[in-house]
């Protein structure tokens, strides 16, 4: 069986725990290929809400398997207090959350050198969740990392130990103030290794081929968003994995011809949190209503999030980098009362409009070029049905649909499970 993709398109938070704990019931597997716990996936039901930071958002689901893939980088600390916040619902994690052994492991002092590079960089600063994620994929592409399998050899501890003799050198480099306490931090990281020794660890790339053979189903659930990839993002404010459909691939093991469906998953509007440009970013009374009524905070930090209309030009561009195949728009109910709804349709780049995400898109270089259409006033929580949609909101959808020459299938108007929207004339 091939793998079906779920991207963020934009950003990042644009609500993929939402959509794949939606979607799990379609799946034996659901696989997080990269990212770690800067990530914050937020799953509403029953009642209840659940950020999740480094488990796939499948695991709510008991028959379904949960699987934390060799691209993903992992906090044990961070790991456990997921664990302990998951203890209320009976979940056997020995059987249904599995974890890649050439996953890499943050450890505290990657977490004091992303502190220390941003405290460095002063307004240049990227605005890290300082999870501690660059450093650690830094340790994975120079070599130096320690990756969840070497947990079952007697001398991880040593290459611990060299490791982060190393990194607190290299705090010493910045030149910065930072206050912390190893011992205090280290005593925290044992103790959480031990506990997540208890899990199972797999050879995961073994595991998906064995599982395709046998027909099953997979999800590979992506973290982030395609314009913070390090290679296809806005550089350098992005994060340190490849977001985009090809880290699927080297994030789980997958070869690119077992990969099906590519779900592209889009706000109705844009958010950003962090530094970086953001072309169609508002400053008025419009972006603030956006960020109050979409609850628009950082669930892994708290930060407020920076809120803007619709960028065609950007979603474009993650739609062909990704080969999306499908297209999910999320918090269409964030949208309801606007007068009018502005979408960006093309950038005026150096005096010419252009349609492809030019190198910069610093303000200094580009100016969006807006169309406007109707608004809708209705409220949509309530809905469950396509048709009971409102005239102007299928309107905005079928624009984006032509723009983009791919379908809409999932329209979301609300958190909860339930909120979602299957376009199924589609
Ligand atoms: P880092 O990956 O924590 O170093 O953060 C790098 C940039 O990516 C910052 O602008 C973060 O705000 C942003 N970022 C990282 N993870 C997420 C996420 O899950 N959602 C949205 N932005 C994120």
């Amino acid at each position: 069986m091939a793998v079906d993709l779920l991207l963020g398109l934009q950003w990042g938070d644009e609500g993929k725990g939402k959509i794949v704990d939606v979607l799990t019931k379609n799946y034996d597997i659901i696989a997080r290929f990269q990212g770690g716990p800067n990530a914050g996936h937020t799953l509403e039901f029953d009642g209840i809400k659940h950020v999740l930071r480094t488990i796939p958002s499948g695991i709510f689901h008991k028959n379904n398997v949960n699987l934390i893939g060799n691209g993903v980088v992992i906090d044990p600390v961070v790991f456990v207090k997921e664990l302990e916040g998951l203890d209320q619902y009976q979940i056997d994690y020995k059987k249904n959350l599995l974890i890649s052994r050439k996953a890499h492991l943050i450890l505290p002092t990657h977490r004091l050198l992303d502190a220390a590079s941003e405290a460095s960089k002063g307004k240049a600063k990227i605005g890290s969740t300082l999870k501690g994620i660059g450093p650690t994929y830094m340790d994975k592409t120079g070599r130096n990392g320690i990756r969840v399998g070497d947990l079952e050899f007697d001398n991880w501890e040593e290459k611990y130990r060299a490791l982060a003799d190393k990194h607190e050198a290299m705090i010493g480099f910045y030149n910065v103030n930072i206050e912390y306490d190893l011992a205090d931090l280290e005593a925290e990281f044992f103790s959480a290794i031990e506990i997540l020794k208890t899990l199972t660890f797999i050879d995961s790339e073994e595991y998906i081929a064995q599982a395709q053979k046998d027909g099953k189903t997979i999800l590979a659930e992506g973290a982030q968003g395609s314009l913070l990839d390090i290679d296809f993002g806005t550089y350098p404010f992005v994060t340190s994995s490849n977001t985009t459909a090809a880290g699927a691939c080297t994030g789980l093991g997958v070869a690119p011809n077992k990969v099906n469906g590519v779900f592209g998953i889009f706000k109705a509007y844009t958010t950003r949190v962090g530094s970086g440009p953001f072309p169609t970013e508002l400053f008025d009374d419009v972006g603030a209503t956006m960020a109050k009524v979409g609850n628009e905070f950082g669930a892994v930090t708290g930060r407020p999030r920076r809120c803007g209309w619709l960028d065609l030009v950007a979603l474009r561009y993650a739609v062909q980098i990704n080969g999306v195949t499908e297209l999910i728009m999320m918090k269409a109910d964030v949208l309801s009362g606007f007068e009018k709804i502005k979408v960006c349709t093309a950038y005026n780049y150096n005096g010419k409009n252009v349609e492809h995400l030019p190198y910069s898109i610093d303000a200094a270089h580009i100016t969006p070029v807006y169309i406007e259409l109707e608004g809708w006033n209705d409220d949509l929580a309530g809905i469950t049905n396509e048709t009971d949609l409102p005239k102007a909101l299928n309107d905005y959808i079928s624009f984006i649909e032509n723009e983009l020459q791919i379908p809409i299938t999932i329209v979301s108007v609300g958190p909860d499970r339930t909120q979602t929207i299957h376009r199924n004339s589609r």
